[in-house]
């Protein structure tokens, strides 16, 4: 193994920085990542390999980032049970969400080739990225997943027929929980065999249900998803969006990491989670909107002492990047990030 930052400090080693990459950072900012959406679909760049990967690595040569996440989208795993999907300009769009069907129970089957292609994707990263490089793997959590299939969509934020099906039909919402999760756990496995460093699992909606119910409901789900990949030597990091005071709850036993967003405090949020996890967040990357770099500076130099302090932490945005957000902003903040002297001993 090469020194690599990202993976130098996901394994607990000492560094002199913290690693920084973004959620998002291929699919939004990147005038290369536009230029080739002239030419192809979002759906033709997840499906073709070459592609993908060609993606996958825009922000490494771009931007600098210590690590690469895969190119794909989360929505890969309803697919793949045999849900039709269509990426439209308001979000994602289910031919026919599970909410139109929740007295009979359709007949989910997972169909594993259908994600055949991620994995030659992953391969052609691995040959053709710097060795200092991490690549990050990723799914959908089952909760947000869940979200996606009963909905149907994203266009009003609160889910609600979603968490209406989740209150009122417990045993039908498990069933899909079951499906989404035996398949993650096949799908995330086998990206650890292909050779990912580190696994992340996107929860974007926790934050809306209670944080009991959730750690009571979902976490255990989370859980067999995250141990299956650790087995695999692959760490993992968890983004359980919203979920505040929950992640006290987020110990050792659920991940190597969790990823905090941008409304909860990183200092607060080191004294409620265990140990022994590291952490990952948390500017608020809509800071990266504007057109004022010394707020941004200021912004970027309150995480100077946490830094200093904490060896087991990346840096990151509170959550993904969106097309808003400069490039000129995005890349002074990796540059910084990279520069700064972080007075670590
Ligand atoms: O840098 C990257 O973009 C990495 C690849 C990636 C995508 N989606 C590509 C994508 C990742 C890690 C995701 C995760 C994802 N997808 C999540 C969880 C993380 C998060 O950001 O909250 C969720 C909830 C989705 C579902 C999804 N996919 C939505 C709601 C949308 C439309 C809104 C949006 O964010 O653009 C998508 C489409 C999508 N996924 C695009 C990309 C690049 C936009 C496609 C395009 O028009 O170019």
């Amino acid at each position: 193994m090469s020194n690599s930052i990202f993976r130098d400090t996901i394994l607990g080693k000492k560094t002199e920085r913290p690693p920084v990459w973004f959620m998002r950072q291929a699919g939004r900012v990147l005038p290369s990542y536009l230029k080739l959406r002239e030419q192809f679909s979002f759906r033709e760049l997840m499906q073709d390999p070459e592609l993908t990967a060609k993606v996958t690595l825009l922000p490494v040569d771009d931007l600098g980032v210590d690590a690469a996440i895969l190119f794909s989208d989360i929505l890969v795993i309803p697919e793949a049970l045999g849900m039709e999907l269509s990426f439209t300009d308001k979000g994602p769009v289910f031919d026919q969400p599970l909410h139109l069907m929740s007295e009979n129970f359709p007949k989910l089957k997972p169909d594993t080739s259908k994600l055949e292609h991620i994995y030659k994707a992953i391969d052609i990263v691995k040959n053709k990225k710097p060795a200092d490089v991490a690549l990050i793997g990723f799914c959908g959590a089952p909760f947000t997943t869940f979200c996606y299939m009963v909905e149907g969509n994203s266009i009003k934020h609160d889910f609600s027929k979603a968490i209406n099906l989740f209150y009122n039909d417990p045993k039908t919402s498990d069933k899909i929980f079951e499906l989404i999760t035996e398949l993650s756990i096949e799908y995330a496995t086998s990206q650890a065999a292909h050779g990912i460093d580190t696994f992340q699992l996107f929860d974007t909606h926790a934050g809306l249900i209670p944080s009991e119910i959730y750690n009571e409901r979902v976490l255990p789900y989370v859980k067999r998803i995250t141990n299956a990949v650790r087995e695999k030597n692959v760490p993992v990091i968890f983004f359980p969006k919203g979920l505040g005071n929950g992640m006290a709850k987020i110990n050792f036993d659920i991940a190597d990491f969790v990823s905090i967003d941008w409304q909860f405090s990183l200092t607060e949020a080191r004294q409620l989670i265990d140990k022994k996890v590291g952490l990952q967040g948390n500017i608020d990357q809509r800071l990266f909107s504007i057109n004022n770099k010394s707020i941004l500076e200021a912004e970027l130099k309150k995480f100077l002492s946490f830094g200093k302090e904490n060896q087991n932490w990346i840096f990151n945005t509170g959550h993904g990047l969106s097309p808003d957000n400069s490039k000129e902003n995005v890349q002074f903040v990796i540059d910084w990030v990279k520069n700064t002297n972080w007075n670590r001993n």
